[in-house]
């Protein structure tokens, strides 16, 4: 994208602070100029603090997100001679999907690159999860990408530093500025750093409830067609589901409890959450990569989603046989009463998680790939008095009180018989074809 014409950062300031639409040059010379330290961090916070309390129009949220693409480099995936195809997450409890879902998808004949993210705060992150593995390595340069999509067809890696370098500046200056909460910039964030990856089409999943960022239906429909939006303004076959995040998904919160139970769905088993999901998200990408004559649950129950899971594993030096690690202390929480179980809060379970080691506070720090929450009970479940309900699991005992205090109100059992939550609150498709070619 050429940027043309020199403006004033505090001219698109006043015109987003007076409500005013930004032009396409104004928005790819702000982005443009912000990457490159010419307009300083006072100013890019005034202006998207002007962008929370003005908004953007999709128009302008598209723009902005290609001008922070073109902020660095972007994967090129011209070579994989597969259908491209990934799926973003916004983040939940107990959330391993990615690791079940794509070496499925890529059984099934499409290419899955998931450049992904480390946790920070109660939802963990899809590497900390795989690095749980012995011998995984999430770091691989881009030639390494194109040959394992190529051949194995499934990359789960980190993303380079080069991807869309003006978003990573934006996020930090809007963590520290109190403009996380907007939802073109944190649309435009998402996309970004998904559109840099080179892939012709995306699936979003946009988490719905206590354990999510967004907690009720309204908010998550508007960023899930802020999304859907972004993604077919910038020419890529895009769509999204959003699901319900008020309780875990599945039973194991924590990195290797999690692998564990992905493994589990990947062998035919797991909880039933876990495959509905897998199987919707699946047959969703399926159908963008023009592949819905493909039945992904006949690839998860006849062994070839397990199969290319350890050739994806083994691809990037894992040795998808070996134990995985188990904690030195385990605990239990048991149902202080009997009847049905009626809720299981997200929320309080992943802070309890978290707090066992399974997250981290701050970036830098590590996290233990034992601790974990495993639900042993999920709502609409009969429970006992002094049955166990929640297992603790951590390397250090002194964390356990504070996980049990976080579970203080996070569980009700009632003497109603049927609870039921349904997964799949709703679809988000977009409204025309996708611009240009991807
Ligand atoms: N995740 C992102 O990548 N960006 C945001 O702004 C919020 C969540």
């Amino acid at each position: 994208m050429e940027v043309v014409a020199v403006h004033s950062a505090v001219d698109v300031i006043r015109a987003k602070r007076d409500g005013q639409v930004l032009g396409d040059a104004q928005i790819d010379w702000v982005i443009d100029a912000y990457t490159r330290g010419q307009v300083a961090d006072e100013q890019m916070a005034a202006l998207a603090m002007a962008v929370l309390l003005r908004g953007m129009t999709p128009a302008e949220t598209a723009r902005w997100t290609a001008a922070m693409v073109a902020s660095g480099e972007t994967l090129v995936l011209d070579g994989v001679r597969r259908p491209t195809v990934d799926k973003h997450s916004t983040g939940g409890v107990g959330d391993k999907i990615t690791l079940p879902l794509t070496p499925l998808v890529a059984a099934c004949g499409a290419a899955v690159p998931q450049l992904s993210g480390r946790g920070l705060g109660h939802t963990g992150g899809t590497l900390d999860k795989l690095e749980s593995i012995p011998g995984w390595r999430a770091r691989l340069s881009p030639d390494e990408i194109r040959d394992r999509l190529d051949d194995v067809g499934a990359v789960v890696c980190a993303a380079t530093e080069g991807l869309a370098p003006a978003d990573r500046k934006l996020y930090a200056l809007r963590d520290v500025t109190g403009t996380v909460e907007s939802i073109p910039l944190i649309a435009s964030s998402i996309m970004s750093k998904k559109i840099a990856e080179g892939v012709q089409s995306l699936v979003l999943d946009v988490k719905c409830g206590s354990g999510a960022f967004m907690k009720d239906l309204d908010q998550a429909r508007e960023l899930a067609t802020a999304l859907v939006e972004i993604g077919t303004a910038n020419g890529l076959r895009t769509s999204a589901l959003i699901t319900d995040m008020s309780v875990p998904l599945g039973r194991a919160v924590g990195n290797a409890l999690e692998v564990a139970e992905a493994v589990e769905v990947l062998r035919g088993g797991g909880p039933r959450d876990v495959v509905e999901l897998t199987l919707a998200l699946a047959r969703e990408m399926l159908e963008h990569a023009g592949l819905s004559d493909v039945d992904p649950a006949e690839v998860l129950a006849d062994g070839r989603a397990y199969d290319s899971w350890c050739r994806m594993i083994r691809a990037q030096d894992g040795d998808p046989e070996a134990a995985l690690p188990r904690a030195e202390h385990v605990e239990v929480v048991t149902a202080p009463e009997t009847g049905t179980l009626a809720r299981l809060d997200a929320y309080g379970v992943g802070i309890a998680a978290w707090r066992l080691g399974a997250g981290r506070a701050r970036k830098e720090d590590d996290v233990q790939h034992a601790a974990g929450v495993l639900c042993l009970a999920k709502p609409g479940d009969r429970v006992t008095a002094g049955q166990p309900l929640l297992e603790l699991h951590t390397d250090r005992p002194e964390t356990i009180a504070g996980a049990r205090e976080a579970l203080v109100g996070a569980y009700e059992i009632s003497g109603a018989d049927e609870v039921s939550t349904p997964l799949i609150l709703d679809r988000v498709v977009a409204n025309r074809a996708p611009a240009g070619p991807p």
